[in-house]
């Protein structure tokens, strides 16, 4: 069989009651190119069916690429932009180009035109560097009832995001200044860019303006290979978009998601008035393992994600529906772990569950004194791993565990005393996870920001499913997703375990896990993907 591999979600939405996704699916084996719109449609986004290839460089504005792109909904009909690569003398030239559903009463929109009296709609002129200009957003419109779209890409160094402007979403006009730029970050891919409700979990249609709404701005790093984002404001008198506090910045930057989590997309599910993030996570095996298994790359699980009531950060969730996989459930008591203590939780497949354990927020007079130094919670996690013991953690998980623990992967908390403030530190340890030594075992770490009056508990959800630990920190105000391959701790050898490392002694209030059903997810005959 062929290798396949999958990268960005595209074009994201929902139409009818019922969700598409489109990805960038790789033909040409074990390496990202001759790449491809592949297609599947949900009613639950959870179990999926594929339908035909949705578009394939066939035209002169996209012979040599079709590459990332959004859908928005113009009168109620969705149409889709994305960049198309050109034939030129210069490296990857790029163009933006429109698609629209052949046929809009057919419920799947299989089929998609290209129309050639349109495209392209956008080229790089005014001096765009034409290899770095691409993924259009999803377009909204302002209260002059023009619309508006944003395009990565970069000036020398220094990532942007321009900005242009139609008034029929054909015809564009670029702005003289850019929605948003920063300096010395690279080429901006992917960028997204929406509003968020003040109070509440509700999601907003990409357009909705006001004084109740905060707006995101998220890019993809070509340089690093992390989504950031950051939360501000948008005028949209002069379009511009100004940061509250923080930068898209490549070490201190707020993330979607601290392990793997790429070129993410969100879109506005009006059904269930939600916003709803996809995002890719690729491999962490050598390519040669890869080859062996014969695919690359998947989609994460989607999140819910909203304004945490501070306003300073998102939070985010795995949307509801993905709980009608679990099956048989198993709980612990409410109990205290000692300092030490590593408790099996038996019952469940291990390998694909959903666990969700909630420990008592430590007094802060137990907690160890943070020492200023440690300001890369991503080297903190990797310099304290889970077996240096702490006084108020390490606590939390180990998932894909075998039977004497030779493979684990760790994912818990440690807390700290910040000048006499919490500093939560959460950690997915991958370093342990396989005996396999050719994967990358990078161990990742995020600080979480407790408020003693709103956070009594610090919550870990985590989805496990073989090769993937999703990992939800202290009510979804951290993410981390890790790719792990363990050798022993496959199948029905693989463990889950609740742990406390630490000194101190830590109340765990709950334990619930449950076994998870496998999605179902029908793939195309002639060109199948592995399960
Ligand atoms: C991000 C990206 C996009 C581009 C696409 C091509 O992973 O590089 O910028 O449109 O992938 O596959």
């Amino acid at each position: 069989m062929a290798l396949v591999e999958i990268t960005d979600p595209n074009a994201p939405m929902i139409y009818n009651g019922i969700y598409h996704l489109f990805y960038q699916w790789s033909t040409s084996g074990a390496v990202w190119g001759d790449i491809v719109w592949a297609h599947a449609t949900s009613t639950d986004l959870v179990n999926w069916n594929h339908h035909k290839i949705a578009m394939v460089p066939s035209e002169p504005f996209d012979i040599e690429g079709v590459w990332s792109g959004s859908a928005t909904f113009i009168q109620g009909k969705p149409i889709i932009q994305y960049t198309g690569i050109i034939k030129s003398n210069q490296w990857n030239y790029q163009v933006q180009d429109m698609a629209v559903p052949k046929d809009l009463s057919d419920p799947y929109l299989v089929e998609w035109n290209k129309p050639i009296e349109y495209n392209p709609v956008i080229k790089p002129t005014d001096g765009i560097n034409a290899s770095a200009f691409r993924d259009p957003t999803t377009g909204w419109k302002g209260p002059d009832g023009i619309w508006r779209t944003t395009i990565g890409s970069k000036v020398g160094n220094n990532g942007v995001s321009f900005l242009f402007r139609s008034n029929d979403f054909i015809h564009w006009n670029k702005a003289k200044e850019p929605l948003h730029w920063a300096k010395d970050t690279g080429m901006w891919e992917c960028p997204d860019f929406f509003p968020v409700a003040v109070d509440g979990k509700e999601g907003l249609d990409t357009s909705v303006l006001g004084h109740s709404v905060k707006h995101v701005f998220k890019v993809s790093l070509d340089d690093t290979k992390h989504d950031y984002y950051t939360i501000g404001t948008y005028n949209p008198k002069t379009d511009r978009y100004t940061p509250d506090e923080g930068s898209i910045d490549n070490d201190s930057g707020l993330r979607f998601d601290y392990g793997k989590f790429y070129a993410s997309k969100t879109f506005f599910d009006h059904e269930k008035k939600r916003r709803v993030l996809w995002g890719w996570a690729n491999e962490s095996s050598s390519v040669a393992d890869d080859v062996k298994k014969g695919w690359a790359g998947l989609q994460a699980v989607p999140r819910t994600v909203w304004l945490e009531e501070n306003g300073k950060q998102l939070k985010q969730w795995p949307v509801e529906e993905i709980e009608q996989l679990r099956t048989k459930r198993v709980s612990l008591r409410s109990q205290v772990l000692k300092g030490g203590s590593v408790l099996e939780v038996l019952g469940l497949t291990a390998s694909q569950a959903d666990v969700d354990v909630k420990f008592k927020l430590p007094k802060l007079k137990d907690a160890e004194i943070m020492d200023p130094s440690w300001v890369n919670p991503q080297l903190l996690c990797s310099s304290k791993p889970a077996s240096v013991q702490g006084k108020s953690g390490p606590f939390g998980l180990l998932a894909l565990a075998s039977k004497n623990l030779e493979e684990q992967t760790a994912i818990f908390f440690r807390v700290f005393n910040h000048q006499n403030k919490y500093v939560v530190l959460m950690c997915s340890d991958q370093s342990r996870s396989s005996l396999e030594e050719s994967n990358d075992k990078t161990t990742y770490g995020a600080f979480i920001h407790v408020d003693p009056h709103h956070d009594q508990t610090l919550s870990l959800r985590s989805l496990i499913d073989h090769s993937v630990v999703e990992s939800y920190g202290v009510d979804g105000k951290a993410v981390i997703l890790a790719r792990v391959y363990p050798t022993l701790a496959t199948d029905k050898e693989a463990h889950l375990y609740v742990f406390n490392n630490g000194t101190e002694n830590v109340k765990m209030s709950s334990l619930k896990a449950w076994s998870m059903k496998k999605a179902e997810i029908k793939y195309l005959k002639d060109l199948k993907h592995s399960d």
